[in-house]
């Protein structure tokens, strides 16, 4: 990725993406090699970022006060997403982590339209199962609701866990856009670049409705580095995926050390954990009384009105950081 960027800036290509087919070319390799996922790249479109991807696609699936599923607690700006397009906001709650599907299915007969899935889930870190996903395109199909499969963390399933691609479940292409990146395993999300793939000829046909000038809005430099990091950076993620992979290990050592009132489920992926802090008789938000012993986290309420009483942890950093940051919550506790 380093050198790819370096390269352009020496040569002075920094204008605009030229071409958009080599990432979407690497992405295809990268989602055979590791799912064995067989994407055509003739079906993948470069949009700006992930966010911007799903706002332009709500604009194609729905029309104003139509219905939007969406599953917290969520990633803060699917609420925000689902609102700039005029839609309004049907929460199903995960339960123990999980998606509920016989609710699912519920706000589906309730009309809704859409469903902003988050696979894996930010912030509880769950991979959902070929099962539970099949189950989903199942119910899509049957209720006529489109799916729009966040993916972006999908490159960061950490050891002994196994993504699916939805759009790879029996039904899931003909119900389903997949929204992927490389920002967050590569940390390029400051470079603007994510991709949206379908796999259906229908689905096709709302990736093709994407503003035909969106390809010019991703960043060059997105462009040069997603591509070299789902080529090349295959390598360099199999030993980031290791260290996370420790770093979550060692949260939950500490956790059970310092914290043990805090309740959490290991991630499957992400570098994120969930952590309930329900039990600590803190009587406010629990990230402000962690971030006056110095330690900023994401306070739960940002992820919906299920998140009261949560925090969610970054755990990429280094194990004294990580140390560090689990002594001082214990400290804020006492
Ligand atoms: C689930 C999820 N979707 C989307 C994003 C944002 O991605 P982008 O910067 O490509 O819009 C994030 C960033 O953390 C995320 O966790």
């Amino acid at each position: 990725v380093s050198a790819a960027l370096a390269q352009a800036v020496a040569d002075g290509d920094t204008g605009y993406a030229s071409q958009t087919r080599p990432v979407a070319e690497a992405f295809a390799g990268f989602a055979d090699q590791r799912w064995g996922w067989t994407v055509d790249p003739a079906a993948v479109a470069p949009v700006a970022d992930v966010a911007v991807g799903a706002i332009a696609l709500l604009r194609i699936l729905t029309r104003p006060g139509d219905a939007v599923v969406i599953n917290p607690p969520i990633y803060p700006p699917f609420f925000e997403w689902v609102r700039t397009v005029g839609a309004s906001l049907l929460e199903v709650p995960l339960t123990d982590g999980r998606l509920d599907l016989a609710e699912i299915e519920a706000a589906y007969a309730a009309g809704a339209s859409v469903h902003v899935l988050c696979n894996p889930h930010n912030p509880v870190g769950r991979v959902h199962t070929p099962e539970e996903l099949a189950a989903l395109a199942d119910l899509a199909a049957r209720y006529d609701v489109r799916v729009v499969a966040d993916e972006i963390h999908a490159p960061l399933v950490l050891p002994g866990a196994t993504f699916t691609p939805f759009l790879t479940v029996p039904g899931g292409a003909e119900v389903g856009v997949s929204l992927v990146a490389a920002s967050k395993a590569w940390n390029l999300a400051g470079l603007k670049c994510g991709l949206a793939v379908a796999a259906s000829a229908r689905m096709r046909a709302v990736v093709d409705a994407l503003p035909a000038d969106a390809h010019w809005h991703i960043g060059h430099f997105g462009a040069l580095a997603t591509e070299a990091a789902f080529r090349d950076g295959t390598g360099w993620l199999d030993d980031l995926l290791a260290s996370l992979a420790d770093r979550r290990d060692l949260l939950g050592s500490l956790i059970a050390d310092r914290l043990p009132g805090v309740g959490w489920t290991p991630p499957a992926a992400t570098y994120l954990a969930w952590l309930d802090c329900r039990g600590l008789g803190l009587d406010e938000d629990p990230a402000a009384a962690f971030l006056r012993a110095g330690v900023a986290l994401e306070s739960g309420l940002r992820f919906g009105r299920v998140g009261e009483g949560f925090v969610r942890i970054n755990f990429g950093t280094s194990r004294d950081v990580l140390s560090e940051a689990v002594g001082r919550m214990a400290s804020a506790l006492r």
